[in-house]
């Protein structure tokens, strides 16, 4: 196809796309000037900010139907279709604020849309596109814990609003979902798919006789992540109270990023002990073998901290030398006798129709041990981090019944 066959821009051809996604894209940024050089061009906008766009990624990202199935929006045309010579001849804005480029060898011609344009040159360089910032607590005063009541002519809102704090916290109650067992999986697949285990796809965490995990019994819970024992450790976790009327058995939360953090500060020596050091994570179960060998902290390549596998008691042998089980030891004491701190805790008690949910891989969660009398009858499950996201950078709750 030449540039005279393509002219797509103003084509009424239904199968011609302005953007090669279902995005919704805005912006009120107009683009301002295009230079064009060997890999790429540069796009400086109305309010004279510059960003590069790569020529490759533009190429594969044309609207045609032959690049973009019209339908589908994923592309048809393969990467390696594309010539290792290619260039640009032209780049230029259109009457209506589009960018046009012309493209050599094959002297082929491309539209790019600004709000597509100006998004990607904002977030290309972003790891969480589309969601908010976390925000680190030490602990909440009972006035502003995270909590949204489900509303029933707002759902989709009120759900929206839980998911949002969820990410920022890394934690938040849904207030008044209903006391019975079909609630927890109806609020939750309306988003997301729930994540089963060797616990089931919904567990419950109520006194057992014969118990398979400590949670079955009535004793305090130390604060620790759930599947530490697990390559993915569940993103997620989510628990519904259907009764609560026990003496204390309160739930116990505590950011472990801020933990970390504070760890860092004080005590460098253990915070670095705990983001180097392997530890062996066993779990005990007559049915199955999990393990898996990670650090306690778990950083990015920048330094931040991204992952925190707290198991007081599911924990092998040290992977490491004589020296490092020594220091290993000395700084995991330490971690854990700064998450016993009163001030570095939240602690809540659910009431039936809660859902309380956690980041596992963020959030520190307990009890306290649960007082003779009355009953405390939770049913928990976990969920990827994926759904989630989607949905909040959709800003809809896709299968609201
Ligand atoms: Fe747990």
């Amino acid at each position: 196809m030449n540039s005279s066959q393509s002219s797509n821009e103003n084509s009424k051809n239904k199968n011609v796309i302005k953007i090669p996604d279902f995005r919704k894209y805005i912006t009120k940024k107009k683009i301002k000037d295009i230079s064009f050089h060997s890999s790429g061009v540069h796009i400086t906008w109305s309010d004279d900010i510059t960003y590069s766009y790569n020529r490759f990624w533009l190429r594969e990202n044309a609207t045609d139907p032959e690049t973009t199935h019209p339908d589908s929006r994923e592309q048809l045309l393969n990467l390696l279709n594309i010539p290792d010579n290619l260039s640009i001849l032209s780049a230029e804005i259109t009457k209506s604020g589009s960018m046009r480029i012309v493209w050599a060898p094959l002297n082929y011609e491309s539209f790019y849309d600004p709000s597509w344009l100006r998004f990607w040159g904002e977030n290309r360089l972003k790891k969480n596109v589309g969601l908010p910032d976390t925000k680190l607590w030490k602990n909440f005063s009972s006035h502003d814990f995270p909590t949204v009541n489900l509303l029933e002519d707002k759902q989709e809102e009120s759900l929206l609003k839980w998911l949002h704090h969820l990410k920022v916290y890394g934690l938040s109650v849904l207030r008044g979902i209903g006391d019975t067992t079909k609630d927890l999986e109806k609020v939750l697949e309306a988003f997301g798919i729930i994540k089963e285990s060797n616990f089931g796809k919904v567990f419950n965490v109520k006194f057992e006789e014969e118990p398979i995990s400590n949670a079955y019994t009535n004793i305090e819970l130390p604060l620790h992540g759930d599947l530490c024992t697990r390559q993915f450790m569940p993103k997620y976790q989510f628990l519904h109270c259907l009764e609560n009327s026990s003496e204390a058995g309160e739930s116990l939360l505590a950011d472990g990023f801020m933990l970390a953090e504070i760890l860092k500060e004080t005590e460098p020596l253990a915070f670095k002990a705990l983001t180097e050091i392997n530890v062996h994570f066993i779990n005990k179960a007559e049915s199955s073998d999990y393990q898996w060998v990670e650090k306690v902290i778990i950083l990015d390549k920048s330094g931040k901290v991204v992952e925190i596998r707290m198991s007081p008691w599911l924990r092998g042998p040290v992977c490491g030398t004589e020296e490092e089980e020594e220091m290993f030891y000395k700084a995991f004491r330490t971690f854990m006798r700064l998450a016993q701190k009163n001030e570095l805790q939240e602690k809540i008690k659910l009431q039936t129709g809660d859902l309380l949910a956690f980041d596992n891989t963020r959030v520190l969660h307990g009890r306290n041990a649960i007082g003779k009398g009355g009953k405390r009858w939770l049913r928990g499950c976990y969920m990827d981090s994926d759904d989630v996201d989607s949905a909040l950078r959709m800003g809809r709750i896709p299968r609201l019944p």
